[in-house]
């Protein structure tokens, strides 16, 4: 089948292209974003008159206006290689009978490590210990960091990366609280209220789906319910914190430290070396400002294996869709 990738890069085309040799599908890669621009790229010349899978990523935008375009262009599957699906306009979709897939998990583990890679280098403060050291300076002032050893640690959201994220923890010998509207239990978690966990743990993940009832769970409200000096990490969708508030909270020093992999304005500056750019967005260049933030731009997922995996089961959804196959790895609307 002809697939046309948007917003890809050369470790998209790499791994797309090896698994594919497995699947024999015609690739069309992108750089670019879809948005109601762009969309009309989907049918290229090379492509004929044949029904078409667009291939898309988290950044890429799938409203209703974009969706419409596609459906016109005879776009009959969109394939995200994501496992999130909060860029869907799921309802457009379905109306328009464009059938969508994903990667429900590729690997958990990728992203529950890269939570505690940016848990540890916030407490014991690597990347500034790095930059001294690589200039002499041996000093060891402002680097006091603290045992995670007993410490009581907040999940939120006990789907697949939330457990392994827990099972981290737990080897650490923390003490792990969860809460999930759905999850009611977790091994050696102690499941409970999203009011309790915010107000006994020291350090706090956000592993639930951006969804309206998830957008800003983290606001001026929640944060006021947490311990003082709280860590907050955030490896799952930018707008589950509303940024601004945990802004005025780090100014107060309420939150000690932040931990941030995904941000709610990331789209057009995440995924793209800015660096020679102005970044007009204040309140992200004020979180840089602060010693005890922590940024990546939304890597949690970037592992070898991780990356493969999403390979695979992209183009075995393409390939279960062209044979007309039970799609398990669609989405609907809830
Ligand atoms: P999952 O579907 O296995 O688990 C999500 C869990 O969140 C479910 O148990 C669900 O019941 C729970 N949940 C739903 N609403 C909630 C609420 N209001 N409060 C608390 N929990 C709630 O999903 P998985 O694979 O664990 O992924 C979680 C999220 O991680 C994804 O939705 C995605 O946004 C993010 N992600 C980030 C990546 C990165 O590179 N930074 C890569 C992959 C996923």
């Amino acid at each position: 089948m002809h697939v046309t990738f948007y917003s890809t890069r050369r470790y998209d085309e790499r791994f797309f292209n090896a698994a594919n040799e497995h699947f024999g599908h015609q690739l069309h890669f992108y750089d670019i974003a879809l948005n109601t621009h762009t969309a009309n790229f989907a049918r290229n010349q090379t492509v004929g008159d044949a029904p078409l899978a667009v291939c898309i990523f988290v950044n890429d935008h799938a409203d209703a206006p974009v969706l419409e375009r596609l459906a016109a262009q005879r776009v009959e599957l969109l394939a995200l290689r994501s496992a999130g699906f909060n860029h869907v306009d799921l309802d457009a979709a379905q109306r328009l009978g464009l059938r969508v897939v994903r990667v429900p998990a590729y690997s958990p583990h990728s992203i529950a490590e890269h939570t505690l890679a940016l848990v540890l280098a916030l407490n014991r403060k690597t990347h500034r210990a790095y930059n001294r050291v690589k200039e002499n300076n041996f000093s060891l002032d402002g680097l006091m960091g603290f045992d995670l050893y007993g410490l009581t640690v907040g999940i939120v959201g006990l789907g697949k990366i939330g457990v392994a994220t827990a099972r981290i923890f737990q080897g650490f010998g923390c003490r792990v609280l969860g809460y999930d509207p759905v999850q009611t239990e977790a091994d050696h978690v102690e499941m409970g209220s999203l009011d309790t966990l915010l107000r006994e743990s020291d350090i706090i993940s956000l592993h639930c789906p951006l969804t309206p009832e998830t957008h800003h769970l983290i606001n001026a409200d929640t944060i006021g319910q947490m311990k003082h000096g709280v860590m907050l990490i955030n490896t799952s969708r930018g707008a589950l914190i509303h940024t601004q508030a945990v802004v005025d909270a780090l100014k107060r020093e309420h939150i000690g430290y932040l931990g941030l992999d995904v941000y709610e304005e990331e789209d057009g500056l995440f995924f793209e070396d800015q660096s020679d750019k102005v970044v007009q967005d204040d309140v992200f260049m004020r979180l840089l400002t602060f010693p005890n933030v922590l940024i990546t731009g939304h890597q949690a997922f970037f592992t070898r294996n991780a990356v493969e995996a999403i390979a695979q089961i992209t183009l075995q959804n393409i390939s279960d869709f062209e044979q007309g196959q039970e799609l398990k790895n669609q989405v609907t609307p809830q």
